[in-house]
């Protein structure tokens, strides 16, 4: 059990690294119903064998992908499957009525293969009787570049409930529309703006960021060393895009779990918002991580990429926006290049 110093925090709720609970919390390391933060230390089954029927308003996660990581031993696309099966099925066990399930995931590549994860998945989970909500699209601008194949730029969460009585709080993550100022041009309204004026539906295609980190792998000035939110886990996901889900998909009080938790990304999220928080992880390197991140957090000095941060675009003064002088001299060779004027 880990207790916080809130006495570091400056109290201004404003900011959006400072604690937002009243008391000082407390992370219990297994299922305790009276936490607010469980972040438990080993295999996914042994923590969700604790946990009672029915009890979790959300589980969103990015499981294993069985790509080889260091923290996987990768196996057959068969065995990997059977062993999420089983894991699925315990999730519905704890999954309230009114619950969500958001499984965000890639591709699982073999021999230059692509399987689509989620593809894979959806069966799994209609099995159970889930209900599909929305395939969501988590796009990026940054990752690694294919040579056989076009570079892979975005993941999906399939957004899953347990019945047609779920939460969705829709003003919770409206988005400002691009034209507040439409009105309508006929029928009973005519004349009256025509949106909404907390905004609009984000919809199922996410510009949620890994921007900080990409401009950090552009390696823009400043902001390599600054960049908020990543640590050593290869996979690690933003705050932000978990974020949306659990303003979305539960209420304050409610219990989020993440069983595949890393670095404690999601119960970030959740407990940034009101919401216990609750995780397991096998790997105590990643575990250690959550728990300084979670007490950082609760101290205030946990830094969180802020939600709907515009994406950053670069001007074209950006060094390394510009195109290298040894390649002005050679022939044109992409569509791109022979519209663009060389300077
Ligand atoms: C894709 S990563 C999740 C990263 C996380 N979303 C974050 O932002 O830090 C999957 C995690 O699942 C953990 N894991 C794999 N098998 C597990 C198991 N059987 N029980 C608990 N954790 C497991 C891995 O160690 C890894 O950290």
């Amino acid at each position: 059990m880990i207790t916080f110093d809130k006495s570091l925090s400056s109290g201004d709720d404003s900011m959006r690294n400072l604690p937002l609970f009243e008391t000082p919390k407390e992370i219990a390391d297994q299922f305790n119903p009276d936490a607010d933060v469980v972040l438990y230390q080993g295999d996914v089954n042994e923590l969700i064998a604790t946990i009672p029927d029915d009890s979790v308003a959300l589980v969103v996660t990015s499981p294993p992908y069985n790509l080889g990581k260091d923290y996987e031993d990768r196996v057959s696309i068969e065995k990997y499957l059977e062993a999420q099966t089983q894991v699925i099925a315990q999730l519905y066990r704890i999954l309230r009525d009114d619950g969500s399930i958001c499984w965000q995931v890639g591709n699982f590549v073999q021999d230059g293969e692509v399987y689509p994860l989620d593809i894979l998945y959806y069966s799994i989970f209609k099995k159970l009787n889930l209900f599909l909500r929305n395939r969501i699209v988590w796009h990026f601008g940054h990752g690694l570049h294919a040579s056989k194949r076009f570079s892979g730029r975005y993941e999906t969460i399939l957004w899953f409930t347990k019945s047609d009585k779920y939460i969705f709080n829709l003003d919770a993550v409206r988005v400002p529309s691009k034209y507040p100022g439409k009105r309508h041009y006929k029928g009973p309204n005519v004349g009256k703006p025509s949106g909404n004026p907390l905004g609009k539906n984000p919809s199922d295609v996410w510009e949620v960021l890994l921007r900080d980190w990409e401009e950090a792998l552009w390696d823009i000035p400043n902001v390599k060393s600054n960049h908020p939110e990543k640590t050593i886990h290869p996979c690690q996901y933003p705050v932000e895009l978990v974020e949306r889900c659990v303003l979305a998909l539960t209420n304050e009080g409610d219990w989020v779990f993440d069983p595949y938790a890393g670095v404690g990304t999601s119960l970030i999220a959740a407990v940034m918002h009101h919401r216990r928080a609750m995780g397991s992880e096998k790997e105590a390197q990643y575990v250690d991580i959550a728990n300084q991140r979670l007490a950082a957090y609760f101290n205030g000095t946990l830094n969180v990429r802020p939600m709907g941060k515009p994406v950053f675009v670069p001007t074209g003064k950006e060094k390394v926006s510009q195109i290298p002088e040894e390649w002005k001299a050679q022939p044109q060779r992409t569509l791109l290049q022979k519209k663009r004027k060389y300077k």
